[in-house]
Order: structure tokens, then C-alpha cells, then sequence
């Protein structure tokens, strides 16, 4: 079994999940390779903690992410730190020879995605991806088959989205997430964005235009002392999107729904595709069914499949057992392991966002911004 030395930088709500999934490791019998956490660094002492008393192999903790980089035993780094970061750590660890592991949107606008990028060309040694982990739950990876196989005939429709309500409470505070200095100008698309568009844009479904509209509901919000303050960025996101489908050169309408403000949803990721031959449809409320419709010219009759825990990298829960959202981020490190390790995804869908991917949702987002600015149809450079 070959060992990864992590460092996290960010130890918050993501450094944490990882530090889980890295505890339940041995859930994965067929890992040839296994990460390791032995530094951490958070600006906030109060977290470390949890960390030390978890894992006795953390032999280091600190509030300065360079003191962490300069540590030769970190091999790979996990960086989950508010989006006006990303561009200084991705790139200090990148020069650093750090593997890494990144968060959406990886950059908190186009101009921080382009630097890092430009990094990562100058590191080719270095392996770097950005986390998204909803194509990992067995009914999504079933879906991603249909994809793959070409099964679905020519491609009608495409509808995604991520959906939550966690913001429809005017008097919750303020935090990072919703300052436009700290979350950047795409608001709920940079938070939300890189789920919908992962498979999509993994199935090579690269949008040409897109007219977006872009809703700020909650204008002001308490701050920790309880005085109303601006809350500038955007709450929810509507992008239509003309797509091209590379199997049939065929254009076909993607419609992505990004949205803070839903009322009633609490974690709601979708997919739902339309097909000549088959269609099919997800929904993370209720993770464990795929439906599909498949048209040979007779009855149109949706069937749902109940999927248990086929997962794509093998795990020892039963087949017949529910899968959730920590098992998802534990199939999403197990691919980011793999990847790392062998040099290739262990299947096209089964592999983490490349900064390349990255690439195209900022240009997505970017072109949005300009859309709802302008009130118009912005085109997609596809280059
Ligand atoms: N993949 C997902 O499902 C998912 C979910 C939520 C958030 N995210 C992404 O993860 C990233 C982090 O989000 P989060 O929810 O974990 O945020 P968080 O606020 O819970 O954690 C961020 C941590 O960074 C620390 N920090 C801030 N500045 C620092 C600095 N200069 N040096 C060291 N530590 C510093 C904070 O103290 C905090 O503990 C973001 O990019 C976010 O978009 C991804």
C-alpha cells in the first residue's frame, strides 16, 4: 500500500470531511494507495483539536500555510479556504511540488482561474484537480454509463442544478460566503456551479452562448454584532445554455439551475437528461433511484431503479445498503488517490474536475455575469 503525506490547509467544514474520509480508508479494499494527514493549518487554533485528538499522525499544526508547504514530508495538499485564497495558496503550492487537491470554483473569478492555471502548465509533475463529489453516488454513475455507451440517442434537453435553502432566513448572519470580497462576484454559481456542471461538462457538452439571470433576494444581513450590512452577491443563478453534443454534432438546450434561495430544499442535486432513445433522471433527495425511460417505438413508461452501493472504486458496505453524502466524498478522494497514483482515472466519470474543466465553467460563469448585465445571449469562447 502506497502512502500519500497530506497537508490540509483549512481546516473548516470540507478539511474536515476529508480528515473523515481519510479515517474510514480501510472502507475500500481495493486502494493500492492511501493519503496520510501529518500537517494542518488553520488561521482558528480552536479547530485543531479535533484534528489532534483524531489523528495521532498530525505532527504538525499551524496558522501559516507557508510553514506547512516548507514541510518536505508533505507530499499532497487538500486546500478548502474562502475563494479570494485560492489563487495565492493553489499557486504557492503548486511552485511548492505539492500535489493538490483544490475547491470550486477554484479561483474567485476568471483572471485568478487563468493564474492558476498557468501554474499548474509550468508544474506538469504536479497533479492537480478540484474537488465535486455528486457524480460518485452510484445512481449518477449508472447515469454517467448511459453517457459514456452513447445509449441515449440524440440529446434533447439537459437540465441540472443544486438547489438549497440554507439562505431563505433574512436574519441568519453574514459569513465569507456571502461578501463579495471573500465569495467573489459569481456568488451562487461559484459555490454551486462546479456540481451541476461537472458530468456535463465531463460528457464534453461545452455550452456555445448562454442567457443567464441572476437574483439577489436577500439585500442585507446581520452582522456578528447584529447590524444590518449589505449582502451583495448573487443568491440564485438561471443559465440557458445553447450545448453542443460532440457524439452528434447536434445543439440541444442545458438549462442550469444554481440556487441559495429554494424554499423547502435542503442539499438538492440534479440531473436530468432527455434522449431520443432513452432519458433519464436523478435527484439527490432520493439519491438511491435512477430513473429511466427507454423509447424502442412502443409504451412510454419511466422505470425506477433502486441502486444500492455499487460504487466505482469497491467498498466492503453491502451492495444492498444505502449510500450517502460522506460516501460520496470518500469515492471522491479514492478517485482523486487514484488518479494520482496510476496516472489515469479509473473511468472517464470516475475521475475528479481537471483545471482544464475548471477553465470552462469560469468561462460559463463569466459569460453569465455579462448576460444578466447586459440582458442578453453572450456567446462561449470555445477556446
Ligand atoms: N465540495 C463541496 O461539497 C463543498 C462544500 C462546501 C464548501 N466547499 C468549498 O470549500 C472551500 C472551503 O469552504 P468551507 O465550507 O470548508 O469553509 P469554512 O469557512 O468552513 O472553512 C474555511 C477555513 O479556512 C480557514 N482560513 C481562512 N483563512 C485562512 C488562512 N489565511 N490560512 C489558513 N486558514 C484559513 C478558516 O479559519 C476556516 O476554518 C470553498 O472553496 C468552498 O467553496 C466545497
Amino acid at each position: 500500500m502506497k502512502t500519500i503525506r497530506f497537508g490540509i490547509i483549512g481546516g473548516g467544514l470540507m478539511g474536515r470531511e476529508f480528515a473523515s474520509a481519510a479515517a474510514r480508508w480501510a472502507h475500500l479494499p481495493d486502494m493500492d494507495v492511501r493519503p496520510e494527514i501529518v500537517v494542518l493549518c488553520d488561521k482558528v487554533p480552536a479547530l485543531y483539536p479535533w484534528y489532534q485528538q483524531n489523528f495521532p499522525t498530525i505532527a504538525q499544526v499551524t496558522d501559516d500555510y507557508r510553514a506547512l508547504l516548507a514541510n518536505p514530508r508533505v507530499e499532497a495538499v487538500y486546500v478548502a479556504l474562502p475563494h479570494h485564497l485560492h489563487r495565492e495558496v493553489y499557486c504557492a503550492a503548486i511552485a511548492a511540488g505539492k500535489h493538490l487537491m483544490g475547491e470550486k470554483p477554484f479561483g474567485i473569478d476568471r483572471a485568478a482561474n487563468d493564474a492558476i492555471l498557468a501554474c499548474a502548465r509550468q508544474h506538469p509533475d504536479v497533479f492537480v484537480r478540484c474537488s465535486s463529489e455528486s457524480p460518485f453516488f452510484p445512481a449518477m454513475q449508472r447515469l454517467c454509463e448511459l453517457i459514456e455507451r452513447n445509449a441515449l440517442g440524440r440529446i434533447i434537453e439537459v437540465n441540472t442544478g443544486f438547489l438549497h435553502s440554507s439562505d431563505l432566513d433574512p436574519s441568519k448572519p453574514i459569513n465569507w460566503k456571502r461578501m463579495i470580497e471573500f465569495n467573489g462576484e459569481y456568488g451562487v454559481m461559484g459555490d454551486l456551479g462546479m456540481h451541476a456542471l461537472h458530468v456535463p461538462l465531463r460528457a464534453g457538452w461545452t455550452p456555445r452562448n448562454v442567457r443567464a439571470i441572476l437574483s439577489d433576494i436577500v439585500k442585507q444581513r446581520p452582522d456578528a454584532t447584529g447590524r444590518l450590512v449589505p449582502c451583495k452577491t448573487w443568491d440564485n443563478a438561471s443559465l440557458f445554455c445553447e450545448t453542443l453534443d460532440p457524439a452528434t454534432g447536434e445543439p440541444f438546450p442545458m438549462f442550469i439551475k444554481l440556487q441559495r434561495i429554494a424554499p423547502g430544499q435542503k442539499n438538492h442535486w440534479f440531473t436530468e437528461i432527455s434522449g431520443t432513445k432513452t432519458s433519464v433522471r436523478w435527484s439527490s433527495v432520493r439519491a438511491d433511484i435512477l430513473e429511466v425511460l427507454d423509447y424502442n417505438g412502443g409504451e412510454q413508461a419511466w422505470t425506477q431503479i433502486q441502486t444500492g452501493h455499487e460504487t466505482a472504486f469497491k467498498s466492503i458496505t453491502g451492495g444492498i445498503f444505502q449510500f450517502g453524502f460522506s460516501d460520496s466524498i470518500l469515492q471522491m478522494w479514492a478517485a482523486f488517490l487514484f488518479e494520482l497514483a496510476h496516472g489515469k482515472p479509473l473511468k472517464k466519470f470516475a475521475g475528479c474536475v481537471t483545471p482544464q474543466e475548471t477553465h470552462l465553467h469560469h468561462k460559463i460563469f463569466t459569460a453569465a455575469l455579462e448576460s444578466h448585465r447586459t440582458a442578453s445571449v453572450v456567446k462561449i469562447d470555445p477556446n
